[in-house]
């Protein structure tokens, strides 16, 4: 009867896995249609969570069930539990079981630490295994002698405090807690098989997160300078903002010149056409998606592939290589004389003559293929069930299955980060003006209806994330480190907003050339393999931490 269980449950990891990542990067860039996307991503596994009935609280329920795993990596690194109160600012005594995982290959019994931990952020922190194995945190383990560390955030993969994902029973979810979860976890942890005390402050503690966690772990600094000895934000999103265009901006430049020009030519037709009424059906046609009533989830599917340029990991082992097929098949000869991809974008010689006297860019007929062969095709009911976003009752769903709920439940109350064209729509772009804010946070009012104990505010507030520091935020061994076409660049400290900082051993500021999101946190098994850029920032990162360990005096002893 277990060995069944567990064998279920083995397979519901690994496909949960993967989903979650990429629904986590849909949500990121995008509202509602986000979401719809992310259901068809998922249809599958939510069919089969469905047969099992008690999905995520299988274990939390009885913590001794141990699951056998089927890969190396996670029976080196099984389960652990940590107690955390749901509320760390009430007296009630409610607890959940907070999931971490470590990695004891380098650390010898007696030398004290230290403790390198990262921030599972806003997914499952399985998916956080691999930088506990060959990434960020085995790199500094090994290179200081310390225990590494992966901690789930509170409400992801396993941490769950809750039996569903309601208004009211999201509201443990927010910064204030999981700051206190984490500070709780250093001060308090015991580490299996490990008897010495290594809680902070006793242990220099180096506290690493990507992304949103990135963002963490310089408000770790900020907020627990006696516990985080040493923080490293990467690709942290320290400033939150409404209207986040500028994440379009980056791909805009930094992509392919003429992929971008064909992107931007598309875009002003498909604007100009959907406000001719006899041309708009059918260039909505041309998509799939003539019988998708509103013209904002229209453009919004069409966003769809830009959000893989996030998806580009140095490793291949892991990137996605996404981004530059779809590139590539936008430029696909269609006109029965190749040359003509060689001529400015919209030049006659690549005009498709079209019904009703409309013509167009033949990259655009190619982008209109693309849609309907990798998304369109997904939906096997009708295109306003799969794609409109506009019927409430499809985002009022609060099981345990619709991770969706969570960062997005984040995002809409106190991180913002919603995409939107640029405010000026003459401005160049890749996306469509009918991309508004009101557009890409309406699903803020959709789906989270008002509880008892909590009310999602209309709009997120953000000022308690900004006033943290902001662009500034700046401590004594934080290190701030951003990739340089990273779209979520303008929301950090290497902003072009942002004033330019030193770059020093007790405050790094590095910025990693042509990389995306967070590369410094991936790593390979030898890092002498590791591309040039990686090598480097990895080789910088391990000078840093080890000067900064010099410096550690336990409280006791200063
Ligand atoms: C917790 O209990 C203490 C003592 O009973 C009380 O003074 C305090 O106001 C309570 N705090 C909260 C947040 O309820
Ligand atoms: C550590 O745990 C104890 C209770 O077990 C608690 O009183 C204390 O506040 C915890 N430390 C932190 C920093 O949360
Ligand atoms: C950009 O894309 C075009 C067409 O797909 C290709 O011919 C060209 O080599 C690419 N440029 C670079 C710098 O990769
Ligand atoms: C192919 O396109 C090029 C560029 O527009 C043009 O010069 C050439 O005449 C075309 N060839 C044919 C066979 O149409
Ligand atoms: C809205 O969606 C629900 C199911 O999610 C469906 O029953 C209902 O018919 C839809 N309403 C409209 C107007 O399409
Ligand atoms: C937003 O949050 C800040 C600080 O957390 C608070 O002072 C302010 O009153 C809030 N604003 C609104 C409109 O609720
Ligand atoms: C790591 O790779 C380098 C370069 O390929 C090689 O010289 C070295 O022997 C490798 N180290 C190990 C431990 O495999």
């Amino acid at each position: 009867m277990r060995l069944a269980v567990a064998l279920l449950s083995s397979t519901l990891l690994l496909t949960a896995n993967a989903a979650s990542a990429s629904g986590a990067d849909y949500i990121r860039a995008y509202g509602a249609q986000g979401v719809n996307l992310w259901r068809l991503a998922n249809r599958e596994r939510i069919k089969e969570r469905h047969i099992s009935q008690r999905p995520a609280l299988v274990v939390q329920d009885n913590s001794n069930i141990v699951f056998k795993a089927d890969t190396e990596e996670s029976n080196e690194f099984p389960d652990q539990w940590f107690t955390q109160p749901i509320d760390h600012f009430s007296n009630s005594s409610d607890t959940f079981k907070q999931r971490y995982w470590i990695n004891t290959r380098h650390y010898t019994p007696g030398s004290g630490g230290p403790v390198i931990v990262l921030d599972g952020g806003e997914t499952s922190g399985e998916d956080r295994i691999p930088f506990l194995d060959t990434g960020i945190v085995e790199i500094l383990a090994k290179a200081t002698g310390g225990v590494g560390v992966v901690l789930e955030h509170r409400y992801y993969g396993k941490s769950v405090p809750v039996p569903d994902f309601s208004t009211d029973n999201l509201r443990w979810l927010n910064n204030d807690q999981a700051a206190a979860d984490s500070a709780r976890f250093m001060s308090n942890v015991t580490f299996p098989g490990i008897h010495e005390d290594l809680t902070a402050p006793n242990t220099p503690w180096i506290y690493y997160g990507g992304s949103y966690a990135g963002a963490r772990a310089a408000h770790m600094k900020i907020l627990y300078p006696d516990l985080v000895y040493g923080a490293i934000a990467s690709s942290g999103v320290t400033h939150a903002t409404l209207s986040n265009w500028e994440y379009y901006e980056i791909i805009r430049n930094a992509a392919n010149h003429t992929c971008a020009r064909q992107l931007e030519h598309a875009t002003l037709a498909i604007d100009a056409l959907l406000g001719v009424p006899y041309a708009k059906r059918y260039l909505k046609s041309l998509f799939g998606l003539e019988d998708l009533a509103h013209d904002d989830d229209f453009i919004s599917v069409l966003e769809t592939p830009l959000g893989y340029w996030q998806a580009k990991v140095w490793d291949p082992a892991v990137g996605s290589t996404k981004f530059d097929q779809f590139c590539a098949f936008l430029d696909k000869p269609i006109l029965g004389n190749d040359s003509v991809s060689s001529l400015p974008v919209g030049h006659e010689d690549r005009l498709v003559h079209l019904p009703g006297g409309i013509e167009l860019d033949f990259s655009i007929l190619n982008y209109a293929q693309y849609i309907k062969e990798n998304f369109v095709s997904q939906c096997d009911t009708s295109v306003e069930d799969c794609f409109g976003t506009y019927n409430d009752s499809n985002f009022l769903a609060t099981g345990l299955d619709q991770e969706w709920r969570l960062w997005l439940f984040q995002v809409c109350t106190e991180w913002g980060f919603f995409s939107t064209a640029p405010p000026d729509p003459a401005y160049p772009r890749i996306v469509s003006k009918l991309l508004t804010l009101e557009y890409s946070s309406k699903i803020c009012r959709q789906a989270y209806p008002a509880g008892k104990h909590f009310v999602v505010p209309p709009m997120p507030n953000i000022t308690a994330v900004n006033a943290l520091g902001d662009f500034a935020i700046a401590a004594d061994r934080l290190a701030i480190i951003d990739g340089e076409v990273d779209p979520w660049r303008p929301c950090t400290p290497h902003s072009d907003y942002a004033a330019d900082r030193e770059d020093t051993i007790l405050q790094p500021f590095k910025i990693i050339p042509n990389a995306v999101h967070h590369y410094d946190e991936y790593g390979l098994k030898n890092i002498s393999n590791e591309p040039k850029d990686i090598r480097k920032i990895h080789g910088e990162m391990i000078v840093f931490v080890m000067e900064w360990l010099k410096g550690f005096k336990a409280p006791s002893s200063r």
